[in-house]
């Protein structure tokens, strides 16, 4: 048996430990000793399970000049994420099941770390086409990719998955509530599609939603966390929670939706610390530089992430600031359950997918180390602490702070 040991967190708290993983790369004990074949002592680092993040573009097929599946993966490794879930607006976009296929097929063999994949049906009979994905994203307003689904499709989309069981995640913002005016900060991006579009979208979303299982993606606001539809789960994005209007990224920091004030900021913030968010998700949606140069309202929305998320809500910890057992919660338990796949705990069962992380080593943040294909991050600057290992199924993704093995990535089955 393979072994991996360190200060592991296991039952809701740190402690000396071993991890055992058996040959399917499962967690098959949790012990204070175990006997190895072979065996990783991680020392006093911390050993967490691996992240699963919700909301990520990889942006193939079709869009590999802003990144692609191989570097994409690659980068999310680097910041201890083990699964992630992508999202549907590629090109074909996953709408029809030949486009679902086809995406399977190109991204076989080529990731680095375990992914599910989103559909975007339009219509309820297409959710019954599309029940391969392991979930569904819809859009109530525009955004890169042109997916918008308007009330009538979006309430027959919500009756057909309520049927299968199935997960769908909604971008919510109305767009009878944005406001047509000349866009050239973030303050005014902020103004044109403002928290009254999400609060908008999420009373529309609560009227429809019936017994469907919803998760709200990247809440911008305490407002938007009040206007909840009961019992969906949400997250937040680190584009939220660490930046705001007040920063001066220009067009890099133009996302959908908008950054908000520094004040909304901070109560989302709190509102996190306090437990009222359950995930924490990137919403890596990279665009080359070039493409950020155009002007501030012709300039596509989204920003990379999905390396940073981690390192950021380490660092806070370490510095005193968000519990372990929150950071352990929202990057890997909870979106693991939302998402419904084994993993995102330290637990006999469940996949051997761990981080091992030393808080005490805090990084500055460099585009260059996260190795995105577009080479830019809107957290340049900010500190961080970075997995030096992570584990992939048992196997090591990252070594040394670095890229080990690519290609293991396997695609996670449907849950219904
Ligand atoms: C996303 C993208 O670029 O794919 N952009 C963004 O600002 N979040 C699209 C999206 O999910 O809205
Ligand atoms: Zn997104």
């Amino acid at each position: 048996m393979r072994v991996i040991s360190g200060r592991v967190w296991y039952r809701g708290r740190l402690d000396p430990l071993s991890v055992g993983i058996d040959e399917d790369g499962k967690i098959a004990a949790v012990r204070k000793t175990l006997r190895a074949d072979e065996s990783i002592d991680h020392g006093d680092a911390l050993i967490l399970p691996g992240a699963v993040d919700l909301h990520v573009h990889m942006r193939e097929p079709g869009l590999t000049h802003k990144e692609d599946f191989a570097s994409g993966t690659r980068s999310a490794a680097i910041g201890g994420v083990t699964t992630i879930a992508e999202m549907p607006n590629t090109v074909p976009p996953v709408t029809t099941a030949d486009a679902l296929d086809g995406k399977a097929s190109a991204l076989k063999g080529r990731g680095a770390v375990d992914y599910a994949l989103y559909a975007a049906p339009r219509s309820g009979e297409a959710v019954v086409r599309l029940r391969k994905a392991t979930a569904f994203k819809a859009y109530m307003a525009p955004s890169t990719g042109d997916l918008q689904v308007r009330p009538p499709e979006l309430e027959s989309i919500l009756r057909e998955s309520e049927t299968n069981r199935k997960l769908v995640v909604v971008h919510a913002e109305d767009p009878a509530k944005f406001r047509a005016r000349k866009v050239v900060s973030l303050a005014d991006h902020a103004e044109a599609r403002p928290k009254e579009a999400e609060t908008s979208a999420l009373a529309l979303l609560a009227r429809v939603r019936g017994n469907a299982r919803i998760h709200v993606a990247h809440v911008t606001s305490r407002e938007g966390l009040d206007s909840l539809p009961s019992g969906a789960s949400c997250e937040a994005s680190p584009l939220h929670l660490f930046l705001d209007t007040s920063r001066t990224l220009g067009t890099q920091g133009k996302v959908n939706p908008p950054l908000r004030s520094p004040a909304d900021r901070e109560a989302l913030w709190d509102a996190f610390r306090n437990g009222r968010i359950d995930a924490v998700a990137s919403d890596h949606a990279p665009h080359t530089l070039e493409e950020k140069e155009a002007a501030f309202d012709e300039a596509p929305a989204g920003a990379p992430g999905v390396a940073t998320s981690f390192p950021l809500l380490m660092r806070r910890s370490r510095a005193g600031d968000l519990d372990l057992g929150r950071v352990v919660a929202a990057m890997a338990s909870r979106p693991a359950e939302i998402l419904g796949v084994p993993k995102g705990a330290i637990e006999v069962g469940r996949d051997a997918d761990l981080i091992a992380v030393d808080p005490r080593r805090v990084d500055t943040i460099r585009a260059k180390r996260l190795r995105y294909k577009c080479g830019w991050t809107p957290f340049e600057g900010m500190e961080g602490c970075f997995p030096t290992a992570v584990y992939l199924r048992g196997e090591a993704v990252i070594e040394d702070g670095e890229p080990a093995a690519e290609g293991r990535g396997r695609l996670l089955a449907p849950s219904t």
